[in-house]
Order: structure tokens, then sequence, then C-alpha cells
């Protein structure tokens, strides 16, 4: 039995796993085009003649007009990057941003979502997708997950429905799929827009279909972690021209647009932002989707190897991954009955042994100070204290226990599945997992400090 890397002995690995960043052949080509060119951003936010014309534009056309000039839709790279993204997701409207938590406002505020307004979301994601929810002063309402998917459970969003919900927002977390038949049954009953928060899995399929174009809009995020990457970036989709125009004018100081004959309907919601993406961003992101399907199949590729190679250790469970699934992060869900080693023992050994490991997010949402003080907008409960609100909601912990025990004890999240990692790489983890397991007697003995980072 080999000796712990965390009791003195050799750690399985002896190597960082590769970044997420992955540069190829043609990132070059494009950002030396965007350097040559002398263009960093043609956005233009100030009216023209055609403005309609161009806040109405499909991304298909829109990447042909005026080419090079300054306009309301930006620059080339920009309007290239939105006309491939549509026609890959099949969609007639993509409209990049300069982050995902700026497309998830943009998507909600033009939707309409305003001050008094309750939107349901799932309370285990990363905080943009709360606090998105406050920009236009409207109120998070969390709900729980299903415990084997990690998304949205539609029960609990049905039990979660007032006279006041007017939006879902869904999120794929970690490119599960959330249950989407199901919430768009309940939002048709009730009427609600529905928004997917797709961060975490573009490329991921739902009954064969790209999710972000299930609902009325999609939401992706480009940071550089993700499956495709921009440095910062995102990108909203839609077959709905109405909300196109709206998410166009908010992206890009849509206040100063219009003139005497827009009625007030069509005002509303804008108010000032600059949610404008680079064209160096938009170079990346060119290259970088038109090679997202062979990334995302090599995340596949390791995420069902270590399944396979896991899901027999005591205690260890992986759920099952869906057809269409690509796994952003691999989720492990432990048990630590059956071995008697609580999970944080077993994360910092895992990093002890040259793993990173992580229990995902650090808490729920709702659990987040800005939540249960009430603390988003000045120390006066705005928005939840609004007139226009007329509820008490409060948040607390407890609210949400089938994400709370996950977070709190069964996650354990593998990170490096992404390429150029490969079956070689996954099987250090392996290793690691079995040295472990075969220490688990003498892990239940000894007291360790459990607070060891990640040493790369
Ligand atoms: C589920 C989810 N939503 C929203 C975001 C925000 O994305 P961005 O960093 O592009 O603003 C993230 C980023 O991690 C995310 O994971």
């Amino acid at each position: 039995m080999d000796k712990l890397a965390i009791f003195g002995g050799t750690p399985v690995r002896k190597k960082p796993f590769h970044s997420s960043v992955v540069i190829d052949e043609q990132e070059w080509i494009y950002i030396k085009q965007v350097l040559e060119n002398k263009e960093f951003s043609r956005f233009m936010g100030s009216p023209t003649d055609d403005i309609e014309k161009q806040l109405l534009m499909i991304s298909a056309e829109a990447v042909n007009y005026k080419s090079q000039y300054y306009t309301f839709l930006g620059g080339r790279m920009v309007r290239k990057f939105e006309s491939d993204f549509a026609s890959k997701f099949d969609v007639s409207y993509a409209i990049s941003v300069n982050s995902a938590t700026s497309g998830l406002s943009m998507a909600l505020g033009a939707a309409g979502i305003g001050p008094g307004d309750e939107v349901i979301t799932t309370c285990m994601s990363f905080s943009a997708t709360g606090s998105s929810i406050l920009l236009f002063n409207s109120i998070p309402v969390f709900v729980d997950v299903e415990e084997n998917s990690f998304c949205l459970d539609p029960d609990e969003v049905e039990k979660a429905i007032t006279p006041r919900t007017k939006a879902i927002l869904v999120v794929h977390l970690l490119g599960n799929t959330a249950d989407m038949d199901a919430i768009m049954e309940i939002a048709e009953k009730h009427k609600l827009v529905v928004i997917e928060d797709c961060a975490q899995a573009p490329g991921t399929k739902y009954k064969g279909k790209c999710v972000g174009t299930i609902a009325d809009m999609g939401v992706f995020s480009f940071q550089e972690t993700k499956n495709l990457q921009t440095g910062e970036g995102g990108m909203v989709v839609t077959n709905n021209p109405n909300l196109a125009r709206k998410a166009r004018l908010i992206r890009n100081h849509g206040e100063s647009i219009p003139d005497d004959s827009w009625d007030e309907d069509s005002l509303v919601n804008i108010v000032g932002m600059n949610f404008r993406m680079t064209e160096l961003s938009a170079a990346l992101g060119i290259a970088q989707l038109a090679k997202l399907d062979e990334n995302n199949r090599i995340r596949t590729e390791n995420a069902y190897f270590l399944q396979d190679a896991l899901q027999d250790l005591p205690g260890v469970s992986v759920p099952v991954l869906k057809d269409g699934v690509v796994p952003h992060i691999l989720s492990l869900i432990y048990d630590s009955q059956a071995t008697g080693v609580k999970r944080e023992k077993i994360l910092a050994v895992l990093r002890a042994e040259g793993i990173p490991a992580g229990s995902g997010y650090l808490r729920t949402m709702y659990e987040n100070p800005i939540f249960l003080k009430k603390i988003a907008y000045g120390r006066d409960q705005c928005p939840w204290s609004c007139h226009l609100y007329n509820f008490r909601r409060e948040y607390k912990s407890g609210d949400c226990p089938v994400a709370e025990k996950l977070l709190r004890e069964k996650f354990i999240w593998l990170y490096h599945i992404h390429r150029p990692n490969e079956i070689d790489d996954m099987k250090d983890i392996v290793d690691a997992f079995n040295k472990i397991f075969e220490n688990i007697e003498v892990l239940n003995k000894k007291e360790i400090d459990v607070r060891i980072g990640y040493k790369w």
C-alpha cells in the first residue's frame, strides 16, 4: 500500500494539469487580422437613418452589413462571430456581450422583467445567475434542484409560483440538462418567460436540440474556464425579433437612439449599459467556435472514462450523463457513511496527491449576504422594499435541503476534463482515488489539516 502524499508519500500526479486555454493556429490568424485592420471595436451607440433595420436584422444578414464601418451592431469580427454562432446553434439572432453576467441581465431586461416581478431560479449556480435578476430590480426566488441533474426541480418551480412570477431562469449546471419539457409546460400554463443560463453548457443537447434554443432566450459564457473562450464574453440567442431588438438596445446605450415615434413599451429597461464585445474577443470566439465540437468530444470522452473507472469505489457515485450532455466539470457524489471519512478529508488528500478537486460553490446563492441581509442597493432593502413588490420575501439556510446537502457534504468536482488533458491525465485521477481508497482505514484513524490547497 503506497503511503499517501499527505503523510509524506510521493504524490500520484507530479506535474500540473493542462490549462483550459488552448490556442491553435486559427486564433492567431483572426487576432492578427484585428490588429492589421486596426479595428478594436466598431460599435457606435448613436442613431442612424436605418436604425430599425439594424435592430431587426438577423445575424446571418448583419454579418455583411456595412462591413468595416462603425455600426450599432458592432464590428466585422463581432458580426461574423454572431453569424457563425447563430448558424451553429440554428437560431435567428445571436447577440454577443462582454460576459454572460451582462447577457443574463440583458435577456431579463429585454423580456421586460422589472420592479415587483419575481423570477424563479435555481438556488445552486454561480452567483451571477441570482444577481443578474437584481439588475432591473426584480426579485429572485430560489428553488431546490434535482439530486441527479443538479438543475431546477420542476415540482419546486410549480410550488414557488405566485401572482408576481414573470419568468423562470433555468441553469444547465455543469453541462447537465434541466428538465426542459416540464419547465416549458409550467411556463406555458402560467404565461411565463423562460431564459436558459447555458454558461456551462455550450453544445449540450436536450432531446436533440441545443440548450439555449429551447426557451425564449439562451445565454452563454466565454470566460476563460468555459467550453468556448474569448477571455471574457458571452452570447444571447433568440428567435424572437422583439427580444433581439430590445437586447441590442440594452447592449449598446440604446437610451440615446429613440425619436418621438417610439412608444413607452419600447423604451423601458434601456438604462445606459455598455455590454459590447471587443473585436479581439470576437476574433478568438470565431476560432474557438470552429473547434467547439472537437473540444466537447474530448470533455465527454474524459468524463466517461472517469465515470467508468470511479463508480465502484465505496460511497462514490457518478450521476448518469444523459444523452447529449457535454460535461463542463465532472461531479461525483460522495457518501461519507460508506467509509466513515468526511468529504473534506477526501478533497484534501486528493489535492495533496496533485489532483485539483473542489466541493462546488461555497454555499447556495440565497446564503450570500446580499440576499440574507437584503443589501443589494443601499441599506434599505431595495428592491425587496419597493412599493411595487408589496410582499415580504425572506431567504434563509435550510430553504433548499437537496442543494445544501450536495454542497456541504457530497460534491466532489473534477475540473480538468477539458482538452488538451487526455485519458493518460485522467488515469492519474483514477490512480489517486484508488490509492486513497486503499488507505481509507488509515485516513479514518488519523486527523489531517483539511485546509490544504492545491499546490500548482
Ligand atoms: C452558470 C453560470 N452563469 C453565469 C455565469 C457568469 O458568466 P460570466 O463570467 O461570463 O459573466 C457563470 C460563470 O461562471 C456561470 O457558471
